[in-house]
């Protein structure tokens, strides 16, 4: 759909309702199922606000596993609607940090782990879109957002294990309210999954301190109903779009896909 400007609000609905289902059932496999549900909920939010340049994140890259599959997923809709996607990947290259206590889940993860192999061997894989920032998260999201100018954030992947790690990424929610889609799609790698993981540590204990400390910001589990491993969204209050002051092309009645 390269015309999507001009797309009714049922046409865009009917086309996103055949990439759920097309990737649900493996007809269409532009990697991990989970990233590429994600992009395409942040693809489609961009389609209704009238936005044609998105960017996707994995924050915690490791091997790049993650990262390349986050690259097909983005190619995929850089082709079908003629969008400028751009993908970035964020690790300090040498895997786990020191851990700072029972928050950091001591008992599943060790310091050192999911070191990157070779991180030039990495950026050597990747699309001309995507780019690889190395070192500590907390240091490199302060420079992003002038990285991403005029971009929306339209996706994000948190998979950083650590909730002293996640809180000081957690400033990539900070920006200004013009640098996201509406209702940002998350995927939260590490919550709930693990017998031990709990609201009062790791991911999970970062989400709800980042929430209690904005009043704009909010981060939300999204049922079951959506169907999507790990799907959070944050919603972005103060967006142009949520207080009212701006109307998006089409309305903003997206249901799961
Ligand atoms: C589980 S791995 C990521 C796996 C990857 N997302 C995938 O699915 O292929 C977690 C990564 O987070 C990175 N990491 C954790 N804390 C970090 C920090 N404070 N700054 C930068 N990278 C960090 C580690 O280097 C590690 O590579």
């Amino acid at each position: 759909m390269r015309n999507w400007q001009k797309a009714t609000a049922r046409d865009v609905r009917d086309s996103f309702l055949a990439f759920g289902r097309k990737i649900r059932k493996k007809e269409l496999e532009i990697g991990r199922m989970h990233y590429a549900l994600g992009l395409a909920h942040g693809v489609r939010q961009a389609i209704h606000c009238g936005y044609d340049k998105l960017v996707a994140v994995e924050l915690g890259v490791a091997a790049g596993s993650g990262l390349l599959s986050l690259c097909q997923a983005a190619e995929y809709f850089r082709n079908e609607f003629g969008m400028d996607i751009r993908v970035y990947g964020f690790d300090s290259a040498a895997g786990l940090p020191e851990l700072a206590g029972y928050k950091d889940h001591p008992e599943v993860w060790w310091e050192g782990q999911f070191k990157m192999p070779d991180p030039e061997e990495l950026r050597a894989k990747l699309p001309a879109f995507a780019k690889l920032l190395i070192g500590d998260v907390g240091d490199t999201i302060t420079e992003f957002e002038s990285e991403i100018a005029d971009y929306q954030l339209g996706f994000i992947v948190v998979d950083l294990d650590f909730y002293s790690s996640t809180t000081r990424a957690m400033k990539i929610f900070e920006m200004n309210p013009l640098r996201y889609v509406p209702a940002l799609p998350l995927y939260m790698d590490d919550t709930e999954v693990l017998i031990s993981q709990n609201p009062w540590c790791g991911e999970e204990l970062a989400i709800q301190e980042f929430n209690n400390n904005h009043e704009f910001r909010k981060i939300e589990r999204k049922s079951h109903f959506w169907a999507i491993h790990n799907f959070y969204v944050c919603h972005v209050l103060d967006h142009p779009v949520r207080t009212g002051e701006t109307r998006p092309r089409l309305p903003f009645e997206i249901r799961a896909f």
